[in-house]
This record gives C-alpha cells, sequence and structure tokens, in this order.
C-alpha cells in the first residue's frame, strides 16, 4: 500500500513514534484497539483515507469519504499520573482541535459537551474513545478523531441527527488536511500535558457550545431528562445545567445527548 508524501512529511513534523496508514479500512479505532494489545508505542497513530463502517458513540456510524478527511486513531498507554484524568481524554481532542482551529485557520470552533467539535453550531468532528483492559490492569486507550476537512467529506442529511459541516467551508485560504492532522496531533501531546492543571479545564470551559443558552437533556429512549440553562462546567468536567426555578443540576457524561432548544432541533 502507498503511503502519501504529504502524509509522512506531516507525521515527521510530529513526534509520533510509529504509525499505520490505510487506503481502506473499516474502522481506525478497531486497528488501533488490536495495535494496542499487540504492543503499540503510546502515542502511535492509525490514519485512513477512507472508512468503510467508521464508529461512533452508542454504536452510530460515522461516514468517512475518500480524500476529504481526517480519521485517526491515537494510542494512549496513560502514566500512573493520568490514570485519575481518563474521562478527560475525550474531552482533551476536542480542546486540541478547536485550538488548532483557532490558532492554524482562523476558524471560531466551540465543543459541543462531552467531545462533538460544532463551526457555527453544526458539527465538523466526532470522537470516540475506547479502552482496553486486562482484568483490572488498563492496557491503553484509543481515541479516535473524525473531522470533515473538504465539502465531500459532509454526509447526506439522512444519514445526519445534527447538522453538518467541514473546515474548508469556514475558511477562503484552501486547508490541506495533514497539514490539520500534524497541528491536531501536536495540539493533542501539548492539551494532555496539561489535562492535570486548571487551564485544561478553563480552556474546554472557553470552548463550550450553547453557554448562557436554553438547551434540554435527552436520554437514549429520546425523552427528556432536564431542560435548562447551560451554565458551565463542574470542576471534574460534568455539565452544569440551572434548571427554571434556578436549581443547579449536573449530568455525567454517559448515555445522554445534549441539544439546543433553537431550530437544529
Ligand atoms: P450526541 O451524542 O450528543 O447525540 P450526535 O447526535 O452528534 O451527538 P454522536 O454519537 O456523537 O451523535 O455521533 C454520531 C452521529 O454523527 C451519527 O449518528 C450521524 O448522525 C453523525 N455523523 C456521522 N458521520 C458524520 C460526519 N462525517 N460528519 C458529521 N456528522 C456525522
Ligand atoms: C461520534 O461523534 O459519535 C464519534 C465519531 C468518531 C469517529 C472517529 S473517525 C476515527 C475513529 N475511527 C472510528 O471508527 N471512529 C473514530
Amino acid at each position: 500500500m502507498s503511503v502519501p508524501a504529504a502524509f509522512i512529511n506531516a507525521i515527521q513534523r510530529t513526534s509520533v513514534p510509529q504509525f499505520k496508514y490505510f487506503s481502506s479500512i473499516d474502522s481506525t479505532n478497531l486497528i488501533a484497539l488490536e495495535w494496542l494489545e499487540n504492543s503499540a508505542p503510546d502515542g502511535s497513530i492509525v490514519f485512513a483515507d477512507h472508512q468503510r463502517s467508521g464508529r461512533g458513540r452508542f454504536d452510530r456510524n460515522w461516514i468517512t469519504q475518500p480524500g476529504s478527511a481526517i480519521a485517526v486513531s491515537i494510542i494512549v498507554r496513560p502514566e500512573l499520573h493520568e490514570r485519575k484524568y481518563l474521562p478527560l481524554f475525550s474531552p482533551l481532542a476536542g480542546i486540541a482541535l478547536t485550538d488548532v482551529l483557532k490558532h492554524n485557520l482562523q476558524i471560531d470552533a466551540q465543543i459541543k459537551w462531552p467531545n462533538d467539535v460544532l463551526i457555527n453550531r453544526m458539527k465538523t468532528s466526532g470522537i470516540l474513545t475506547e479502552s482496553v483492559w486486562n482484568g483490572e490492569e488498563l492496557l491503553g486507550l484509543v481515541v479516535g478523531i473524525g473531522v470533515n476537512v473538504l465539502p465531500k467529506s459532509i454526509p447526506t442529511s439522512e444519514n445526519l441527527q445534527f447538522p453538518a459541516t467541514c473546515l474548508q467551508d469556514h475558511s477562503q485560504f484552501p486547508i490541506d488536511r495533514f497539514d490539520v492532522l500534524a497541528a491536531l496531533i501536536n495540539a493533542f501531546y501539548y492539551w494532555r500535558s496539561q489535562i492535570h492543571l486548571p487551564e485544561f479545564m478553563n480552556q474546554w470551559q472557553k470552548t463550550l457550545a450553547f453557554h448562557g443558552e436554553k438547551v434540554y437533556i435527552k436520554q437514549k429512549d429520546g425523552s427528556v431528562q432536564i431542560t435548562g440553562t447551560l451554565s458551565g462546567l463542574t470542576s471534574n468536567g460534568d455539565l452544569e445545567i440551572l434548571s427554571e426555578n434556578n436549581q443547579k443540576q449536573t449530568i455525567t457524561v454517559g448515555d445522554v445527548h445534549l441539544r439546543p432548544t433553537g431550530p437544529e432541533n
């Protein structure tokens, strides 16, 4: 399989120790999970130009069209001091991406809690973190990141539960997805080094979508659990919602979905 020179060039601008590149694969997360069990070094990545059955959260599909997107899985072997921050590794990817979009591409993006990345209230990136355990022992995490870069990457609306967009639709300059990939990996490592610091939570809080807006939390069965104003994050990353009678409610990541009460829904 031939690996594009632009991909190799991008990886050389990072400290990725090893990579696997696929022109077409079922899911980069699946390959990365297997590789994690077979001694992949910390920080290794799996990249695919096209995914035939990309995985989303809750067994949903993630669509990756060839030549137009980023589908990457980063293998993380958390060090001892990082183990208490495992739930933060998904938001970490969202923080890294919004940081790159702002500083490298001048695109203002927000994180729809817990970790989808939105531009103008439309989804441009999804993140799925999976873990591998050997009994009580954590072997590691796979942080899978999908980013729509070029217009061809946007799925047709019947495949979507939330409006979608791509990076190129928000920039007047041509965007090179391998440049974005290199910057994203570097930002991921920078923010990983900050995971224990208040700056990490501040950064997440600063980019939180629908802050101060009326939102609702939907359960898996579609029923509405809470309606209120999104007022921020707690110190451990739970979502705070101020209900109509001014009661603070906290929502923990789980099988719930955040939605604005705006025109998207
Ligand atoms: P939530 O978890 O808040 O319900 P969500 O509706 O975005 O968020 P996720 O499970 O995070 O759902 O993401 C999977 C969904 O993303 C799929 O069901 C599909 O609607 C949508 N999707 C799939 N591929 C893409 C893509 N390339 N770009 C944008 N959205 C996509
Ligand atoms: C979501 O929004 O539900 C998460 C989507 C995650 C998609 C990425 S693309 C790279 C990696 N490989 C996968 O199969 N899924 C993740």
